[in-house]
């Protein structure tokens, strides 16, 4: 074989790019939005697909697709190119001319106005129309108490948001959609493996959506899944995964090259659904390991003398076994001036932060750019989380106390900005 020639390259490259090398030099410590992602296992089971030479749409994508669905207890999963890949499918499989109930062109969907890019869009694109909502500051997520005041007639579609292993009153907000016969999907991007009251984000909607984008839950690089409830809509989605064509379902004709519907071509890699396998059997001990850091930082920060209150941190809405990737803060409102400074200071001291999604999505320029905001509603909690908030990651490996005492006190040293 070849490839047996490559040996002591591959050795060399092996030692030379292992990430655990990219250190800190000043204090040894980095806090990545996500620190050395892949185990040796995941790199192995990756090259091992190269090494089959198939790496497109072989037996180990339907392998993770049946063991995901398993994991989080729906009837059928479907894995694409990435989360907002996921979205563009389940937005395109709602309009569809074959889907029963479909929704039609300008019919109206409610969004949070916390979310992402590639939430809102794939709605858009399909020829629906945006109704922004607030989000609720207990959870970040869409305000269900301020939904039940407002008259839903016109509403086809909820979009749900799980911000960061957070969830809605998901329960309230299944109950409007079913009395209103309304669609609802779950954007459960972020919340892999969250679970309200022993039943998984995701699967109370009639579609549910994952990303294994670098810094989530899980990781395969990229990649995403869509979970459905029906046969149907399952091999609705698989047919817009792959260009229209019958050729993956179980009534496909005789005729070969029989393209029967619309689509796309969002298929993943063998290559990252490998990835994605290997990381899923160890999901519910990465989350372990992310609950008990996530309370290690708030109880190592509240026994400082000068910790003072000077932040809110996120609690997981009741009833609720979150599942978390980022440890979001909101400054105190006399604090929110120094906000600039403060992420500049985090960032020199390799604490890497980001914005708790994008902020306020109204505030961004696309949305000047396609007019989604005429009457310039503003909405004061998205407004807050946008001005007070932003996040850090939180490692799957146990912070030492040396490792957290370090961070908290760089947490806390927005006071010393002037
Ligand atoms: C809520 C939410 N939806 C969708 C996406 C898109 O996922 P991807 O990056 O895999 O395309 C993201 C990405 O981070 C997200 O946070």
């Amino acid at each position: 074989m070849k490839l047996l020639n490559y040996n002591s390259k591959i050795k060399k490259l092996i030692k030379t790019t292992s990430f655990k090398n990219i250190k800190n030099k000043n204090t040894n410590y980095n806090f990545p939005l996500l620190e050395d992602g892949f185990t040796d296992e995941d790199i192995f089971k990756g090259l091992e697909v190269l090494l089959s030479r198939k790496i497109t749409m072989s037996k180990i994508t339907e392998e993770f697709e049946s063991k995901f669905a398993k994991y989080v207890g729906a009837n059928y999963a479907v894995m694409v190119n990435s989360g907002s890949s996921a979205n563009l499918l389940t937005a395109f499989a709602l309009v569809n001319p074959i889907k029963e109930n479909k929704l039609n062109y300008n019919d109206k969907f409610i969004v949070p106005a916390i979310c992402w890019s590639t939430s809102l869009w794939p709605f858009i694109q399909s020829g629906l129309k945006p109704v922004f909502v607030d989000v609720s500051k207990d959870d970040f997520c869409i305000d269900v108490e301020q939904l039940k005041k407002k008259d839903l007639s016109k509403i086809k579609l909820i979009l749900s948001i799980n911000i960061l292993g957070n969830s809605p009153d998901i329960l309230s907000l299944q109950k409007i959609c079913k009395e209103k016969n309304i669609y609802l999907i779950e954007d459960n991007c972020e919340a892999l493996g969250s679970k309200f009251k022993n039943k998984s984000l995701g699967t109370f909607g009639d579609f549910g959506t994952f990303s294994f984008y670098y810094s989530h839950q899980i990781t395969s690089g990229e990649g995403g899944m869509i979970i459905c409830k029906s046969k149907k809509d399952y091999e609705l989605l698989k047919i817009l995964r792959s260009h229209g064509w019958d050729r993956n379902i179980s009534s496909k004709n005789s005729k070969k090259f029989n393209f029967v519907n619309s689509g796309f071509n969002l298929r993943p890699l063998d290559l990252t659904a490998a990835i994605g396998l290997s990381q899923l059997k160890r999901l519910n001990k990465m989350k372990k390991i992310r609950q008990y850091n996530k309370n290690k930082i708030i109880n190592s920060i509240k026994q400082l003398p000068n910790w003072n209150n000077q932040f809110e941190f996120f609690n997981a809405r009741e009833n609720l076994d979150p599942s978390w990737f980022g440890f979001p803060i909101l400054l105190n409102k006399n604090k929110v001036k120094k906000k600039k400074l403060f992420i500049k200071y985090l960032n020199d001291c390799k604490i890497e932060t980001r914005p708790i999604l994008s902020g306020n999505f109204l505030k961004q320029p696309c949305v000047s750019l396609y007019e989604l905001n005429k009457t310039n509603k503003k909405f004061k909690v998205a407004d807050e989380i946008d001005e007070r908030g932003f996040f850090i990651g939180i490692p799957t490996e146990k912070y030492s106390n040396a490792k957290v005492n370090y961070l908290i006190n760089k947490l806390l040293h927005i006071d010393k900005f002037k």
